[in-house]
């Protein structure tokens, strides 16, 4: 039997089953050894363009390239084997046309071997969506708040506060659920209207800033880690790795500077942690 028939990962139609079942626990991942550990408890590991702001310190996801997203998925590729993983397609690399939109996803999946590309937009995507659905490439959507276009919103506002500003944002969960979409990110929608998207459309629906009216969630692992410098409101921390973080490089230092650091005597071996 080869490796790859005896490690079974979770495909886009496995989640796409989960609509009204079990809660889809989805996490972000940029690295193998961060991969392997959100492995062992998610059913959905985004890479997703948030590197941008996690890994490079940009202030926007706008900067962040093909060549980027490609890079870090196939390193979480390497560092999981159950969860399905889903790679962002960055701004600009699908927007212009579903034909520009089919190559770049396809280098993700070819360059990868990943199972999934997530890209931002409602109604305006749906063609694209349903291109790349129906030529084997499995789409997540993700609407409400759509962080690439920061520069024409101005703002991350939460979206959908008043039942008047609505029909929109229905109209883009129908829209990317019509066109094919496995699921779909639903990003800073206020409560009652992340609710109705879910009782309405046919694919799951993961939340995030969105309430538990979802069919799953998902978060930004640095912030709900406590590694982020800034995070969101809604952002519930798990942990509070950045001060473990900095007294221990402080015990490094003063072990290096007080020359109490082990020596050559030490045996390199490697160790599991
Ligand atoms: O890039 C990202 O991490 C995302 C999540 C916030 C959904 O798109």
């Amino acid at each position: 039997m080869s490796i790859q028939s005896a490690i079974k990962r979770k495909t886009a139609p496995d989640i796409r089953a989960r609509k009204n079942g079990e809660p889809i626990v989805m996490l972000t991942s940029y690295h193998a050894h961060t991969a392997a550990l959100v492995d062992r408890h998610c059913d959905v590991i985004l890479v997703g363009d948030s590197l941008g702001n996690v890994m490079h310190g940009f202030e926007t996801t706008v900067p962040v390239t093909l060549d980027m997203m490609i890079l870090q998925g196939h390193a979480v590729m390497r560092g999981s084997k159950h969860a399905l993983v889903v790679v962002d397609m960055p701004f600009g690399s699908y927007e212009a046309s579903k034909e520009q939109a089919f190559h770049s996803a396809v280098r993700i999946l070819k360059e990868t071997h990943c199972g999934a590309v997530k890209l931002e937009g409602g109604a305006r995507m749906a063609e694209t969506v349903a291109f790349l659905s129906e030529r084997g490439v499995p789409v997540m959507g993700h609407i409400g708040l759509t962080p690439q276009s920061i520069n024409t919103l101005g703002s991350f506002r939460a979206q959908g506060r008043d039942e008047s500003s609505w029909d929109p944002i229905l109209r883009d969960a129908q829209a990317i659920s019509d066109a094919g979409a496995f699921s779909v990110v639903v990003e800073a929608v206020a409560e009652p209207l992340a609710r109705k998207i879910t009782e309405t459309i046919a694919i799951p629906t993961i939340g995030i800033g969105a309430s538990a009216a979802c069919d799953g969630q998902v978060l930004v692992l640095e912030d709900m880690l406590g590694l982020s410098p800034r995070t969101p409101k809604f952002v519930r921390r798990y942990g509070n790795l950045g001060p473990a973080i900095e007294a221990a490089v402080q015990g490094y230092a003063s072990d290096v500077r007080s020359r109490a650091f082990p020596g050559p005597e030490h045996v390199y071996e490697m160790k599991k942690s």
